[in-house]
């Protein structure tokens, strides 16, 4: 754990820019509970570093149930996505993360999915977060899920803010447990 403000990286795969934007309310809510936080896109380990981070998080759209393949992600280029985001996704990026590359093993998860099968357990969140584990990581609180209206968006009303606020409350509860810590 560095001595200067802790620092958090929000990882995030995003087809239709819906997951992006609620990574980028996140970063602007953990900045506010005083985290030094940047955001970067999945498609490649490169463009997401590695090293002395404190805080992971990583947010993906569900796609059939769970994290996206490359065929659902074909799927959403046939329904308008840019194709080179869909050259690579979350599941490809857990198989080559560890604690170690990162200096930390807390990661926070967060999918998108559309708003009427919110309640359906079977998210991305969900095994985003078992595969994570798996790698060596410890999830700080259960995965949090963000809605979208329709396969391409938009966010649905007030997700925006809820993901900045949730980001807020992300960032004061891991300075809290690393005050404990200390
Ligand atoms: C191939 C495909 C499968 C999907 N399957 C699901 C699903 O099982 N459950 C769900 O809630 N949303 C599903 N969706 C909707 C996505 O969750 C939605 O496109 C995503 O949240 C938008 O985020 P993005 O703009 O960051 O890609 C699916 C979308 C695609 C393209």
């Amino acid at each position: 754990m560095s001595q200067q403000t802790p620092s958090a990286l929000v990882v995030y795969e995003s087809l239709f820019g819906n997951t992006a934007l609620v990574a980028r309310a996140i970063v602007r809510g953990l900045r506010a509970a005083g985290l030094d936080a940047h955001r970067a896109p999945v498609s490649s380990l490169e463009s997401t570093g590695s090293g002395d981070i404190d805080l992971l998080m990583l947010g993906a759209p569900t796609h059939a149930f769970s994290l996206s393949r490359p065929r659902s992600r074909s799927d959403a280029v046939r329904q308008g996505a840019p194709p080179d985001r869909a050259e690579s996704g979350a599941r490809e990026w857990i198989r080559s993360v560890s604690p170690d590359r990162f200096g930390t093993s807390v990661v926070v998860v967060f999918d998108t999915r559309v708003a009427k099968v919110r309640r359906w357990p079977l998210a991305a969140g969900r095994t985003a977060g078992r595969l994570l584990r798996r790698r060596g990581f410890h999830l700080l609180r259960k995965p949090e899920a963000f809605l979208v209206d329709g396969v391409r968006g938009p966010l649905s009303a007030g997700e925006e803010e809820r993901a900045e606020h949730w980001g807020q409350t992300i960032g004061a509860a891991f300075l809290a447990d690393q005050h404990h810590r200390s």
